[in-house]
């Protein structure tokens, strides 16, 4: 018993707070990729779902354990380049956190996120009684845009009228938040690509599988 507490405890990379918001993101964005109408109700709901979950684990950054605080992993594109002069060499050091590379990594997923989350509630709305202008819009397609407010409902009319319309597409190409929506979030699926591949990459390079440590109970 007195020999077990003697030993060091054994290494928790991950709490549970960041593992849960991060396969809520995977789940979100995949949703939102592959599922849901571009501009439904349902995309703009799972939209407000992962700000929430975006939010907590940007909260999580501030307070939680050291591994998860942002201190733990600066963005540094000089400690990026001694990492990759470090692979270069065939060197490897371990990481409390995400490594110099994995960090920037996660930066640019998180600023693409955020720029997705913020053109999105710019066109939708913030959440409300009646759903936000753009969700009533979506949900009750032209008849949701007449009841909401005037402002909002201008941009669900926008959205009804192409619809029905068939000038979807050239009238959308006049909407710089729904342009920038668009291509933030194929940025988004570039980084996702380059995020898997790094952690293949690195899990090779240091024979350990880091996708387990984001599972329950793996570390
Ligand atoms: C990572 C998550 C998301 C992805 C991958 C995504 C992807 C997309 C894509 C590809 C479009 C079509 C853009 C176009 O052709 O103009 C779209 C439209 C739209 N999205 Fe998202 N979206 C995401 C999150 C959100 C969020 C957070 C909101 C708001 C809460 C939102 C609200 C909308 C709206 C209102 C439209 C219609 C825009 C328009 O017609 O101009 N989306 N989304
Ligand atoms: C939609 C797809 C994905 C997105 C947006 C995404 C995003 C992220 C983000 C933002 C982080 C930082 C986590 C944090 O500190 O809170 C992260 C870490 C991580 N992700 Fe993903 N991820 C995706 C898919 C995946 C998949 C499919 C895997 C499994 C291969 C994976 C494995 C990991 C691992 C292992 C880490 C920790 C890396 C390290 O050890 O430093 N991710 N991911």
């Amino acid at each position: 018993m007195i020999e077990k507490a003697l030993l060091p405890a054994p290494q928790r990379r991950w709490d549970p707070v960041v593992k849960l918001t991060h396969w809520a993101v995977v789940v979100a964005v995949l949703a939102n990729a592959l599922l849901t109408e571009e501009g439904s109700a349902n995309h703009i709901w799972v939209g407000y779902a992962l700000a929430a979950i975006l939010t907590l684990r940007l909260l999580w950054g501030l307070v939680g354990p050291a591994e998860a605080r942002f201190s733990a992993f600066p963005p540094s594109p000089a400690r990026a380049v001694a990492h990759v002069r470090q692979i270069a060499v065939r060197e490897t050091t371990a990481h409390r956190s995400h490594n110099p590379l994995g960090a920037l990594m996660v930066y640019a997923i998180w600023g693409t996120l955020l720029v997705i989350i913020g053109t999105g509630i710019g066109i939708a709305g913030l959440p409300s009684a009646n759903g936000g202008g753009r969700l009533a819009a979506a949900s009750g397609e032209v008849a949701g845009a007449q009841s909401a407010a005037p402002g909002e409902r201008e941009a669900g009319e926008a959205r009804g009228e192409q619809r029905s319309e068939g000038t979807e597409d050239s009238e959308r190409k006049e909407d710089p938040l729904g342009e920038v929506h668009e291509v933030a979030a194929n940025l988004l699926y570039i980084l996702i690509l380059a995020h898997i591949g790094g952690v293949v990459f690195e899990s090779r390079r240091q024979r350990r599988n880091l996708a387990l440590a984001m599972l329950p109970g793996g570390r």
